[in-house]
């Protein structure tokens, strides 16, 4: 494949999105009048990990009761319920892509959390809040689509107040993932930046951030992403419905080549928590 992707149409062509995550409910026997987040979580959450995952990040943030969060490229917003019904704090999620946008608030429409659950279309290296608006920002498996990480995360500082933090997992390499397989990432996945856990410490470090923690993920990604990959084959009815065979099809290689990666551990990942000085 030569056409590079963009990242929103990579999105809009998502084999996880709102009709699918509704037809699994409906399909499993749930009336759309009296869902509930729960209902939801086993299909609504679009990283590595699931639940489990969103816990893990939510304790080493300190995320508490109350606390004001902003959860940085959402997606449908799946993390963002399931910690304000769990912690019963407040999230407003943000996502370039308005079709995830638009999912989002359908779904948390849905399950009635609109008053401590809300989302608005921006990208996250302009973001049109004031300083010092949240407590906490985190993210998941998203970073990795932002060149300009330098103005993420100047926009991450000021949009926390001081002693905020922010917490996020993102995909990790250094120079064993070779510019071929970085530019096969670029293309077909919207990766248009990995980085090095010594290049984020800067990149934080520069941003006014102190790091707390870096915890490697790479050993537990590599069992779930071969799961994942398995989760995504056995949506090929639903992606084929909705964009055709041979998006599904190209979707499964290019899966199947970033579990290679993986495997081959020239890629890995890691949740980075850091404090706003
Ligand atoms: C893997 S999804 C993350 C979904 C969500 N974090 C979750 O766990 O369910 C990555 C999201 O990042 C969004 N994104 C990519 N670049 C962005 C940017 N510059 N600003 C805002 N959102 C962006 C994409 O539109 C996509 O919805």
């Amino acid at each position: 494949m030569n056409d590079s992707i963009d990242v929103v149409t990579f999105y809009d062509e998502h084999p996880i999105n709102l009709s699918e995550i509704l037809g699994k409910a409906e399909s499993n026997g749930l009336s759309l009048d009296s869902l509930t987040a729960a209902d939801l979580w086993e299909w609504d959450q679009d990283h590595y990990g699931g639940l489990e995952a969103v816990d893990a990040l939510a304790e080493s943030l300190g995320i508490k009761k109350g606390s004001r969060v902003i959860d940085l490229c959402c997606g449908l917003g799946g993390p963002a319920r399931y910690l304000a019904t769990t912690i019963d704090c407040s999230v407003h999620g943000v996502d370039l892509n308005q079709t995830r946008v638009d999912g989002a608030t359908e779904l948390t429409r849905l399950v009635k959390l609109n008053d401590q659950v809300s989302f608005s279309e921006a990208n996250v290296c302009e973001l049109p809040m004031a300083d010092g608006t949240f407590d906490i920002a985190m993210s998941q498996e998203a970073f990795l689509h932002i060149e300009d990480r330098e103005s993420l995360l100047a926009e991450c500082h000021r949009v926390l107040c001081r002693g905020g933090r922010l917490g996020f997992t993102d995909w990790i390499a250094d120079e064993a993932l070779n510019a071929a397989h970085r530019k096969r990432f670029s293309d077909t996945f919207a990766a248009s930046r990995i980085v090095s856990v010594a290049e984020y410490k800067t990149l934080l470090s520069d941003a006014g951030f102190r790091i707390e923690s870096i915890t490697d993920l790479s050993d537990q990604w590599r069992t779930i992403l071969v799961e994942r990959l398995g989760m995504f084959r056995s949506l090929e009815k639903e992606t084929v419905a909705k964009f055709g065979q041979e998006r599904h099809n190209t979707y499964i290689s290019n899966y199947e080549f970033f579990v290679e990666r993986i495997t081959e551990t020239d890629l890995g990942g890691a949740r980075i928590v850091a404090i706003a000085l």
